[in-house]
């Protein structure tokens, strides 16, 4: 019965990330910005990770296609399997054609994906002839199809235009369609509206979910919880380097277990009586380098008990795949 459970999760899972650590050199010193990370992401599954700033979000995502610069960065250990492949045992031509092609990824910051030295036409069909085979005039109709889908008007002219002749809202598009064009298995998106205005933001995000085909999976970074619940099915809640809580969109946010994640949700604005009320989680997120020996969470933890300073809380069962690490569960199971 187990081989047959494990043999439908193979066929149904798209990425394993398993104990991965990461550790970062610098001149102050070394730190772990991502600690024992382990989760997976289904076959067309949206997967939010949260987390205040510095948690080691990105440090997470970029890891899945070993884009961690070294130096300063290295992955100390960890296992990345992603559809059937050992993403940590891969030379450096197998990551360049997994990338971009079967993962892509989709910044904050669009201008730091495309080159403001080349026209979008250009970038577009050389992204798409390093990952395809087809003919040149073929790969420009392709790209003007999917600048057109993205809602660019115009699409002819704007092939020949220059990222930083666009708006903000434009080039963020183009990242989408680039990111996109070539049916990728995994989106990896890193806060990809954080620059734009919340009527942008809503438009991008219903254009990423509109143009990902079925099965594409997604992970998506973000500080915005609500964002999170309009787009995730599952909840992966980071704290200064470790995942302390995960589980369906829905028991995160109506059963979260860990003081954190209880906290994140209490800082989401809320209009009562007319007015705004948000309480943020008291005192700040520790530096890596003063990373607490026990509990990173403990010194802004309402319910921190003794043990929590010393020892790491492990992962308590929820049930229905619900997880969380934290003491305060260890009465209610194992
Ligand atoms: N290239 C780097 N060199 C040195 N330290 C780094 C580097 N990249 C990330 N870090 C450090 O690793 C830790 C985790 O950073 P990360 O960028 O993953 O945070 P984040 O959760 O994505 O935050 P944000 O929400 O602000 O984007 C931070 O302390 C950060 O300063
Ligand atoms: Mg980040």
């Amino acid at each position: 019965m187990t081989d047959h459970k494990t043999e439908i999760q193979s066929e149904s899972r798209l990425l394993t990330v398993s104990d991965l650590t990461v550790s970062f050199t610098t001149d102050d010193g070394s730190f772990i910005a991502a600690d024992s990370i382990s989760f997976h992401i289904e076959k067309g599954e949206n997967v939010g990770l949260v987390g205040e700033s510095g948690c080691g979000k990105s440090v997470t995502a970029l890891s899945i296609p070993r884009l961690i610069p070294s130096p300063p960065g290295t992955i100390e250990s960890g296992e990345i399997r992603f559809d059937g492949l050992d993403i940590m045992s891969m030379n450096s031509q197998q990551l360049q054609d997994i990338r971009g092609r079967a993962i892509s990824m989709i910044f904050q910051e669009p201008l730091s994906a495309l080159s403001p030295l080349h026209r979008i036409g250009r970038q577009m069909v050389e992204t798409l002839l390093l990952h395809q085979e087809m003919p040149q005039k073929e790969a420009w109709q392709f790209a003007e199809q999917w600048l057109s889908k993205v809602g660019i008007p115009d699409a002819a002219d704007r092939m020949f235009a220059y990222p930083f002749q666009l708006s903000g809202g434009m080039q963020q598009r183009i990242m989408i369609a680039m990111a996109l064009m070539l049916a990728p298995k995994l989106i990896i998106a890193d806060e990809p509206t954080t620059a734009l205005d919340v009527t942008t933001q809503a438009q991008v995000f219903e254009l990423i979910q509109a143009m990902k085909q079925k099965d594409t999976s997604m992970l998506l970074i973000t500080h915005d919880m609500g964002v999170v619940w309009e787009m995730c099915e599952r909840i992966l809640v980071m704290y200064a380097s470790q995942i302390v809580e995960s589980g369906s969109r829905e028991d995160i946010f109506s059963n979260p277990k860990h003081p954190y994640t209880i906290g994140l949700l209490n800082a989401i604005p809320r209009l009562t009586g007319g007015r705004t009320e948000l309480k943020d989680i008291p005192g700040q997120v520790p530096s890596p380098f003063d990373y607490p020996k026990g509990c990173h969470f403990v010194k802004r933890c309402a319910f921190s008990m003794e043990k929590c300073i010393t020892e790491s809380p492990l992962f308590y069962e929820c049930g229905n795949g619900h997880r969380a690490a934290c003491f305060l569960l260890s009465g209610s199971s194992g």
